[in-house]
């Protein structure tokens, strides 16, 4: 069915940010159109434009959007949404001192929420994490990656998999769920090793749950005490094997030199990047890997922010996501982080917004969206408000309406 929204008040369509693939962004990349109209159909636009300029042929039915903003739908392109219990206590703890790899060290972090995920049953934890992607997309995100990694055992894991693929189907199509196998997220004790556990779960859970073609992307923890470089090679072997695009936890805790290797497996992404080294920063800027900061992460860890400033002024394709999760970041709204992490990692309007729609939509693969111009996917995300600035301008109030 065509529909047709006229007299917004402003359409950002971040054409001029798509022409440059991204990068090297400038506050005129956002290409606003003011009192804009746009038409499409269920898998394309089909004109976009000045209302005054709308074609008569599709005037009838139009839409009064009137105070309104439309821009290219918000993507959360990072979370782990599906767990069991929380880590309130350990927040507490931290705020008292301790840090999160103390608390890892004893026994809490990552594995204290595999307990917990453990003790509920599948249905459990989809009605769980049904609630919480409800909760992301009321701020109007409309494409949410979700990871596995909570489960920690052969059993677990896999059912954390298949859940995830019944989250894709239950939000079809009006959300879209992007299934990452994230079992390399911790080592659970009765495991000798990091190689151990890889070689005895995730290596052949991972031959086993392919062929079902649910599985989206493959990411791992690289990091000291967590995933060593050789673990993660040969995740990453197996994944072009099987022809699965490949993701990384990368350079969060330690410099690791987790982005170059992103970039010498061409990684749809390297996530988190507080301690991305000079070399790291080289190699990501000539490569298709999407840098994806999670400034939520930093602030709720009290750590320095990554340097975004000088990744983006060396033409890194930077993405922005909220790391929803009970432990490092327990905030689930992508929008609010972006808006107060913008003025710290110095960012400009279009590297704001591009970050959370054109790019993040490209950390997932998904090159046909995150640019409103015709022919493209028809994935928006609509806000009652005066104008694009207002609904940064004003920290955490939720502004975005369902599509009419
Ligand atoms: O992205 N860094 C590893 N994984 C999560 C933390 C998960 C947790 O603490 O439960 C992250 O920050
Ligand atoms: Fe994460």
């Amino acid at each position: 069915m065509i529909k047709t929204y006229i007299h917004l008040n402003e359409i950002l369509t971040l054409q001029g940010a798509h022409d440059k693939d991204g990068r090297n962004l400038k506050p005129s990349d956002l290409s606003l159109i003011a009192d804009g109209a746009i038409v499409f159909d269920d898998s394309k636009i089909l004109w976009i434009g000045q209302s005054s300029d709308l074609p008569l042929e599709y005037r009838n039915n139009a839409i009064n959007l009137k105070d309104h903003v439309l821009t290219p739908e918000l993507v959360d392109s990072h979370t782990h949404v599906v767990f069991g219990g929380n880590r309130a206590q350990e927040y507490a703890d931290r705020l008292n001192g301790m840090s999160y790899e103390d608390i890892a060290k004893r026994g809490g972090g990552i594995l204290f929420t595999m307990t917990e995920t453990q003790k509920l049953t599948s249905d459990e934890l989809l009605k769980l994490a049904i609630t919480r992607i409800n909760s992301i997309h009321s701020y109007g995100v409309g494409t949410i990656e979700v990871k596995s990694g909570y489960g920690l055992d052969y059993q677990k894991e896999k059912e954390l998999t298949l859940i995830i693929a019944d989250l894709k189907k239950h939000f079809s199509p009006n959300v879209q769920i992007f299934n990452t196998f994230l079992a390399a997220h911790d080592v659970p004790r009765n495991f000798k090793s990091s190689s151990h556990y890889l070689s005895e779960v995730v290596l052949p859970l991972l031959q086993e749950l392919a062929p079902l073609k649910i599985i989206d992307a493959v990411d791992i923890f690289h990091e000291k005490n967590y995933f060593t470089d050789a673990d993660t090679r040969a995740l990453f072997n197996l994944a072009q094997n099987l022809e699965i695009p490949i993701k990384i936890h990368a350079d969060e805790l330690n410099t690791n030199r987790g982005a170059e290797l992103a970039v010498s497996y061409n990684a749809l992404s390297a996530d988190h990047l507080l301690k991305i080294s000079d070399e790291g920063i080289k190699a990501l800027a000539t490569s298709k890997t999407v840098a994806t900061l999670l400034p939520g992460t930093a602030f709720f860890l009290g750590k320095p922010l990554a340097p975004a400033r000088k990744m983006l002024d060396q033409n890194v394709k930077v993405a922005i996501a909220s790391d929803y999760n009970p432990g490092s970041c327990h905030c689930d709204n992508v929008l609010m982080i972006a808006s107060i992490a913008a003025a710290q990692l110095k960012l400009n309007q279009t590297e704001l917004w591009c970050g959370i729609t054109h790019n993040a939509a490209h950390a997932l693969g998904k090159f046909n969206q995150g640019v409103l111009a015709v022919a493209k996917a028809p994935r928006f995300s609509l806000f009652k408000a005066e104008s694009l600035s207002h609904i940064t301008y004003h920290w955490g109030k939720n502004f975005s309406v369902s599509l009419p």
